[in-house]
């Protein structure tokens, strides 16, 4: 008897180490044109949470990330508080394929701001961004207590928010609405950019998609395209040092990997296989991380250890970011 338990333990010890590696997730902050005060803290409060969400994440504004092969590390992308056009056609059509071979999205309050012209991009988030009352108070509603983004959330919570419109109803894309608002909890105020359809009711205000739509597609050996998760929140500093937003978001990022899509669940084209990286000769044991682009990000950083920045990966770290801040190193996003 004890044998054979002994041996059924130690067969599914080796299956879990084995299938599961740490999924990795490239977040993209990106703007072109309004930028987010708040971004400097999310990026700080991602790299803190990482460890205990079992991710690793990757911080970057430098579009040419953006390739298949690139990407193809990733397990996820999380677009968060961008603006505007922030990736050109090859990034757009890279992003696509990435998706199609299973990577998932997550977008994060005006990520849905971003790629207005890319018909795939708008699929993937479900809808985009068109405009919103002035930043207020406003009581949002939950309309699901079991989804990993919002089981642990009150039935309605109060915060300043910008409660964002859109231009058309991400149940059209296959949404599932999570969150909604109270209509008679804020000021309504500002109007639509165009003529576009209607939002829906009840109000979108965060979703998910099990199945994005895409006009490429699946991959070949693709196991399935990678889900979706949008939240429209998180404008400001303090939603981001709030701990209801964090297992908001952190458990929409979580629920769209458990999807198990992507290499760190062993299955998949994308994401990181620990077999994979072991024998990959990535630049490791770097000291000091730097990125400058085009886009203005720079960084410096003493992080020592984990820092995988080199010039194949023009990514930051949540290990060096986290270090910068801790050292007290200007970090200018
Ligand atoms: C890949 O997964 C392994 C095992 O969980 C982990 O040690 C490593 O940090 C991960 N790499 C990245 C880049 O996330
Ligand atoms: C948000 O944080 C940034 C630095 O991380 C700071 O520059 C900015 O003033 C803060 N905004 C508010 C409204 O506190
Ligand atoms: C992270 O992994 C540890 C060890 O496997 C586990 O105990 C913990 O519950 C995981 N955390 C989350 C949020 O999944
Ligand atoms: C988006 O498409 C519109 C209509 O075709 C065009 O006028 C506009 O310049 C495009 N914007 C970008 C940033 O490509
Ligand atoms: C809540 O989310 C779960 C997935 O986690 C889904 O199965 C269920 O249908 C959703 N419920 C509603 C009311 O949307
Ligand atoms: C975070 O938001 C929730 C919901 O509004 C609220 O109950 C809680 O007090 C907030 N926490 C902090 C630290 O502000």
């Amino acid at each position: 008897m004890l044998p054979v338990l002994a041996f059924i333990y130690l067969a599914a010890f080796i299956m879990s180490t084995s299938a599961q590696s740490t999924p990795h997730i490239l977040v993209y902050t990106a703007t072109k044109g309004y930028r987010h005060e708040s971004i400097p803290a999310a990026i700080d409060v991602l790299g803190q949470q990482a460890d205990r969400w079992n991710v690793s994440f990757t911080f970057t504004e430098d579009p040419s990330m953006f390739t298949t092969d690139t990407l193809s590390q990733f397990d996820g992308v999380m677009f968060a508080l961008n603006s505007g056009e922030v990736l050109d056609d090859d990034g757009q059509a890279a992003l696509q394929t990435f998706f199609q071979s299973g990577g998932v999205y997550t977008g994060v309050h005006s990520g849905s701001a971003c790629l207005y012209n890319d018909t795939n991009y708008a699929q993937a988030v479900g809808a985009l961004f068109d405009y919103h009352p002035e930043l207020q108070s406003a009581t949002f509603e939950r309309l699901n207590d079991t989804h990993p983004a919002t089981k642990n959330l009150p039935d309605r919570f109060t915060w300043e928010e910008e409660v964002y419109n859109f231009r058309s109803d991400p149940r059209s894309n296959d949404a599932v609405i999570l969150l909604t608002v109270d209509e008679n909890s804020y000021q309504h105020g500002g109007s639509s950019t165009g003529d576009y359809p209607d939002q829906g009711t009840p109000h979108p205000i965060a979703w998910y998609i099990e199945s994005p739509k895409s006009a490429l597609p699946l991959q070949a050996d693709a196991p399935r395209a990678g889900r979706s998760f949008y939240t429209s929140l998180g404008h400001l500093n303090t939603t981001w040092q709030n701990d209801t937003f964090i297992d908001h978001l952190m458990g929409g990022l979580t629920w769209a990997l458990e999807g198990r899509s992507t290499r760190a669940y062993g299955v998949g084209l994308v994401g990181n296989s620990s077999a994979e990286e072991d024998g990959k000769s990535t630049p490791s044991g770097t000291t000091s991380a730097s990125v400058s682009e085009s886009s203005g990000a720079a960084a410096t950083s003493g992080a020592a250890g984990q820092s995988r920045v080199g010039s194949s990966n023009m990514g930051l770290t949540a290990a060096a970011v986290a270090g910068a801040i801790g050292a007290g190193i200007a970090l200018v996003l």
